[in-house]
């Protein structure tokens, strides 16, 4: 099983390696932080093969206050507001650090948009000024499909954006 494990961690690295420079390119060519968002979206989907992959955007509520936002993604309709503070979602944006949940059921507060996603990772992204602006949002069908292996990769995909 662990060295079944380390294989697939392994190709994961190098996906990893081949996905950074190219969503570099295409970040660099675009200023729209929403069309980048979409395409880096899809760019990680279609790569890895997650069940769910997107972005939440901090935005502004009436009451001066601010929640997440449904932003560019790929699968399944998700939720569209999430709380400061509730789900993985908004648990990382209150923490400003990426939260692996080896186990859904196992994190108090997840927000099920989908019972399929049986595992999930949230990175957040920050602006110059290094407040959250959104956060990068990726669920799996499969218990701990993430790791400590994810974070490098897609804490650095975060940092383009
Ligand atoms: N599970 C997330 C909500 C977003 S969906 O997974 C797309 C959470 O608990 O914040």
């Amino acid at each position: 099983m662990s060295e079944h494990l380390d294989i697939s961690q392994g190709g994961k690295a190098e996906k990893y390696a081949a996905l950074l420079p190219q969503i570099a390119s295409v970040v660099e060519a675009e200023s729209d932080p929403i069309a980048n968002m979409a395409n880096v979206a899809s760019m990680i989907h279609e790569t890895f093969g997650f069940w769910w992959t997107g972005f939440y955007r901090v935005a502004p509520l009436p009451d001066g206050s601010s929640e997440l936002l449904l932003g560019p993604f790929q699968g399944p309709v998700a939720c569209i507001h999430i709380p400061f503070g509730k789900g993985v979602c908004g648990t990382a944006w209150a923490r400003q650090e990426t939260i692996v949940v080896p186990d859904v059921e196992e994190f108090p507060g997840h927000i099920a948009c989908s019972s399929a996603s049986r595992s999930e990772i949230v990175v957040p992204v920050f602006d110059a000024a290094g407040a959250v602006k959104a956060v990068l949002d990726i669920d799996s069908r499969e218990l701990a499909a993430f790791s400590d292996n994810d974070v490098p990769g897609l804490e650095k995909i975060a940092s383009l954006l």
